[in-house]
């Protein structure tokens, strides 16, 4: 007779929990857009190995993408993940992977990325008790847009004024933390006092609460000598108005637009005018995919670790505890609910 544990094991082993995409979003997502389902896991074949997610990313491109998503799809996203079982020598039982398998409690994945996935599976890297969940944000996809995104885009000089928007999240708050490694001001743009208050005690030189201040008064007063940089990850009113106020020849990194997000696909949201200040100011305006930098991808993790380890960043996180809780969190950061990076723990 088998040992209950086993059997215990079997039972809990034998079926995957995922949310499917299954409403059209018609505006701020809803829970009733997904649906909480079961499939079974099938045997693994050769090559193959079953993940066990731990930490799941909860990132604004969810909302964004999902044009592209059909109904009753698996919803998108990266995770950590345990190994519990494999026939893959790469990928072997009891290390973490890092993997983009939607939002789903176990994945019977191989070495090869899958047809939403841009970047194929890979291990954590050594990091001596680094927390796993960092590997979606600060050590993950986040932090190399942070990385990527400004270094390769902003090209700091030290002495540049930077503003950096959608400041208080996972990316925002780690660019201001490499722009005060590279020795410029900065000045955040965020939604709450709450996370103002953050943002100075992480370094930040002044911040703007977009929601309660004249922004164009403000960014006036707190750079007089105008703009050098601008790390855009909101789009709209916010960035129109900081691109009025740049210095010549500044550099403005396109990263996100979440202020569009939950607007139909294709409709044709309407800003300020930025063409005049592109052209008398001769700005470089750049968008990116971070997926570009995929061929760098260890690069930008190993220089974060490093940054982490000599403590010149730190990072924040907003934990939403049980997988069943995915939906919620992802109203949560279109609703400006988190504070750094979000993740789910299962
Ligand atoms: N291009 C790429 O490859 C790439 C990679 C990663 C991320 N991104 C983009 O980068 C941006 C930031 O990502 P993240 O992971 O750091 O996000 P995040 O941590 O989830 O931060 C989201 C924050 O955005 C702000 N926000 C929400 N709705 C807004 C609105 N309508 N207008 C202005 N601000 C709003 C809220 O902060 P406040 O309370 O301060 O408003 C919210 O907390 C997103 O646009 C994302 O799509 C792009």
């Amino acid at each position: 007779m088998m040992p209950l544990r086993t059997i215990v094991n079997k039972v809990k082993i034998s079926k995957a929990q995922k949310f499917i995409y299954a409403r059209v979003f018609d505006g701020m997502p809803k829970e009733d857009n997904f649906e909480l389902v079961e499939e079974d896991i099938p045997p693994l074949k050769d090559g193959e190995y079953l993940a066990q997610a731990q930490f799941l990313s909860i990132d604004p491109y969810m909302r964004a993408y999902t044009y592209k998503l059909p109904i009753g799809s698996t919803m998108m996203g990266s995770q950590v993940a345990k190994i519990i079982d494999s026939k893959n020598p790469n990928f072997p039982v009891g290390k973490h992977v890092v993997g983009e398998f939607g939002w789903r409690t176990l994945t019977v994945a191989d070495s090869k990325p899958g047809a939403l996935m841009r970047r194929p599976p890979y291990l954590v890297p050594e990091s001596e008790g680094m927390p796993l969940s960092l590997f979606l944000g600060i050590l993950g996809m986040t932090g190399n847009s942070a990385y990527f995104g400004f270094m390769e885009i902003c090209k700091p000089i030290a002495g540049d004024t930077v503003v950096i928007s959608g400041a208080a999240g996972g990316v925002g708050s780690h660019v201001g933390q490499i722009a005060k490694i590279k020795g410029c001001k900065v000045i955040g743009l965020t939604g709450s006092d709450e996370k103002a208050q953050w943002l100075r005690s992480i370094g930040f030189n002044e911040v703007i609460n977009y929601k309660t201040e004249n922004l164009m008064t403000s960014l006036r007063e707190l750079a007089p000598e105008r703009i050098d940089s601008y790390f855009d990850n909101v789009g709209g009113e916010i960035s129109s108005l900081v691109i009025q106020n740049m210095k010549k020849y500044g550099r403005v990194s396109v990263c996100g637009c979440i202020s569009s997000y939950n607007l139909p696909y294709g409709s044709l949201p309407k800003a300020t005018i930025i063409q005049p200040s592109i052209i008398m100011n001769e700005l470089k305006v750049k968008g990116f995919l971070v997926s570009s930098w995929k061929n760098r991808w260890m690069e930008g993790i190993n220089k974060n670790l490093e940054w982490l380890r000599e403590g010149k960043l730190v990072y924040k996180e907003t934990v939403t505890k049980g997988f069943e809780n995915m939906p919620k969190a992802l109203i949560g950061i279109l609703s400006g609910d988190n504070i750094g990076k979000a993740v789910v723990k299962v």
